[in-house]
């Protein structure tokens, strides 16, 4: 299970990111970095992280497909197992990144269909969602990134082996933020979500390890 569980190392120093990842070893799968940390600290840091856990690489490509694919290829070369893009950017930007992604074939591309952020009613939210969710696997895409409820309905269409990432995730009585769409580990399991991605839940809390074990432990009991 800890293998589905990817945390996110929204932290502001490459310093902070070792000190997290050496506390978290083997307590978390994976390890996801995203604008904040990359734009601090740059590829170098993905090379020191990716000795011990695979990387989500969380950028969220949106631009014209040139450039795209040229970013997809840069991403490639760092040697990250997962990029993103915006399914926004229309099925030729699609299509041009998930060329780009053929010559890395242990890097997954999944786009990114709503933010779990967006404030739009949820039965909105999940007709757009769907829809980008095709969008992205006719273009040829390994995966989407949606929250927990949307699930089903999508590998209902596009297929079990068709990944889903999940962030949104809170569990007890933590904070949802600025998450709109949220839902518990248990749930994401139930709704046979492939990665949960959890960030402040982990970060913020008073022992990030145990954070993560409550986590896990919350998933393999929804596995049974
Ligand atoms: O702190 P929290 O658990 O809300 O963090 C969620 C993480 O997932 C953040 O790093 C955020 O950038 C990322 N994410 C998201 N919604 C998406 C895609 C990525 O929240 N649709």
């Amino acid at each position: 299970m800890k293998n589905r569980l990817m945390v996110a190392l929204d932290v502001p120093t490459a310093k902070d990111a070792l000190m997290l990842r050496d506390q978290l070893g083997t307590h978390v799968g994976w390890l996801k970095v995203g604008l904040r940390l990359f734009v601090a600290e740059g590829p170098r840091l993905i090379r020191q992280l990716s000795e011990q856990h695979p990387i989500f690489l969380d950028l969220k490509f949106h631009d014209i497909p040139n450039t795209v694919a040229q970013a997809v290829a840069s991403a490639g070369d760092h040697g990250v197992n997962m990029i993103n893009v915006h399914a926004a950017g229309g099925p030729e930007m699609l299509k041009a990144a998930a060329k780009a992604a053929t010559a890395f074939p242990s890097m997954q591309l999944i786009a990114v269909t709503v933010l779990t952020s967006d404030p739009m009613p949820k039965e909105e939210a999940q007709g757009l969602v769907l829809e980008r969710a095709m969008m992205a696997h006719d273009a040829g895409l390994k995966g989407i990134v949606c929250s927990v409820h949307e699930v089903e309905a999508i590998k209902a269409i596009c297929g079990q082996d068709f990944i889903t990432v999940t962030p949104g995730i809170r569990w007890g009585d933590q904070e949802l933020q600025d998450q709109k769409r949220v839902a518990t580990p248990e749930y994401a399991i139930k709704q046979k979500a492939d990665y949960l991605v959890v960030g402040r839940p982990i970060l913020a809390a008073a022992n990030p390890v145990h954070a993560a074990d409550e986590a896990v432990a919350m998933m393999h009991k929804a596995s049974r």
